[in-house]
């Protein structure tokens, strides 16, 4: 007899998870950078393609199949298979999604690390402690490191308390502290001299920049990225939904925040962009292109803070403890992946699993800072470039093609009696068997040619 599983004690708890889940520095960080590099508002109506396209699609298969099998993702995919082959290859995808999961959580945790470190530092001016917020900002390896493994140990620690009261507890705490952070930040900027010019770069199309071919694939991979696909974590998620809820309208509620986010992320990020122009900071590289990735946030916007005095130091920290919730809420249902697997085919005790996992990939994510130069930007892109699309396009043939339609059908009437006479009925077996996995297989194949 298998240990019980956990549930999502509510509709709101669920959506505040895994749009925590979704809403991660890709939004914050990812989405602004991008949409200030690629035409503004040309490269938002682009990613929502994606997004409702694309994305969505395959997030709605991750919550069906794991809300079918109640199970982590190997023993979900083993169970929608039809034969022994597929059974193996089933297998074989929950098992990358789960190691592509962990190295996710490498790369992140170091990122998240910098963010603490940031927020410290602005703590740390505000009480006159310039020194050690220099050492904090510098960005050295003892300050990685350590870091890292802060952040490390707040994400096992919520993930050791399991789905009620770890993850979902969690997430209902700092959701809305992260909107709540996001709309007055952005209500701020938006008053300073500067902004409005900013607003205008974000909110009026430039389409001579948006119609290359290569902007399709970095908006396909902002929006997998985004939405936490293929890796396993929405199914999982999805596995600790109850049966007597609509699953339909719980992926629109997801995605919809998560898109949410990133168009009020740009118009925090763009704008504040330019108001750091007008104080004199320079925001575009020799090449005519906006500053961007990293040192978008660690230059420009803390220089942006410096020239706002005493006030910038707490519009500083506030957007720090921003990123670092954002950051927090996404690495738990990282964790959750492997986490779930271990407990639920090892028979092994959460809070064990948890600790024991979390430090196995700690010592991964050490191995990354010391190496950051030679592995960070291959991990990043192996797993979000290459992992996420891939077992994306593996979970459309498999919804699409091995698992027998009525049985996909049976699962979404639980909670949603009519939903053979829906539009999403209508039109999503047939994205998912077709359009899915051919635009990703099409949008992925442009990152081999040139
Ligand atoms: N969606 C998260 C973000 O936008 C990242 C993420 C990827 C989370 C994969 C879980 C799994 O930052």
């Amino acid at each position: 007899m298998s240990a019980p599983r956990g549930e999502f004690s509510s509709r709101f708890g669920f959506i505040l998870a895994a749009s925590g889940s979704a809403v991660g520095l890709g939004n914050i960080w990812g989405f602004p950078t991008q949409a200030a590099n690629n035409g503004g508002a040309a490269f938002l109506v682009i990613y929502l393609l994606m997004a409702f396209g694309l994305a969505y699609p395959v997030l709605m298969a991750e919550l069906i199949i794991g809300r079918h099998a109640k199970a982590n993702a190997v023993t979900a995919m083993a169970v929608i298979a039809r034969g022994p082959v597929s059974k193996k290859l089933g297998m074989g995808v929950g098992y990358t999604g789960i190691a592509a999961s962990c190295l996710i959580l490498c790369f992140y945790s170091v990122v998240a690390g910098w963010m603490i470190s940031h927020f410290l530092a602005s703590l740390s001016d505000i009480v006159n402690l310039s020194d050690f917020s220099a050492w904090l900002t510098s960005l050295n390896l003892i300050g990685n490191a350590l870091f890292a493994l802060i952040f490390l140990v707040l994400t096992i620690f919520i993930v050791s308390g399991g789905i009620k009261g770890g993850i979902e507890k969690w997430s209902i705490r700092l959701m809305p502290g992260l909107l709540a952070i996001l709309l007055l930040l952005i209500i701020y900027v938006l008053t300073l001299d500067g902004a409005m010019v900013g607003l205008k770069a974000y909110l009026l199309p430039d389409f001579s920049k948006a119609v290359e071919p290569k902007l399709m694939v970095s908006a396909l991979g902002q929006a997998f990225f985004s939405l936490s696909l293929g890796v396993g974590t929405m199914l999982i998620y999805g596995s600790y939904v109850g049966k007597g809820e609509n699953l339909v309208s719980l992926g629109y509620a997801v995605t919809f925040l998560d898109i949410l986010i990133s168009v009020m992320a740009g118009l925090l990020i763009l704008p504040a962009m330019y108001v750091a122009q007008y104080n004199g900071v320079v925001i575009y590289n020799e090449s005519g292109l906006l500053i961007a990735e990293n040192t978008l946030i660690f230059t420009v916007l803390p220089a942006l803070f410096d020239t706002m005095d005493l006030v910038g130091q707490w519009v500083s920290m506030a957007f720090f403890l921003l990123m670092t919730i954002a950051a927090l809420t996404s690495s738990i249902s990282m964790l959750e992946v492997p986490v779930a697997y271990v407990v639920e085919n090892h028979k092994v005790d959460r809070r064990r699993a948890s600790w024991l996992i979390g430090t196995v990939i700690s010592f991964m994510a050490m191995i990354i800072v010391v190496n950051f130069e030679l592995l960070f930007g291959f991990i990043v892109m192996l797993t979000t470039r290459y992992g996420q699309p891939l077992l994306g396009f593996m979970l459309c043939l498999f919804v699409g093609w091995i698992w027998h339609r009525n049985r996909v059908l049976d699962e979404l009437r639980k909670g949603y009696v009519q939903v053979e006479h829906s539009l999403f009925w209508k039109v999503w077996p047939f994205y998912i068997r077709y359009i899915c996995p051919l635009a990703i297989l099409m949008v992925f194949s442009q990152l081999f040619i040139a």
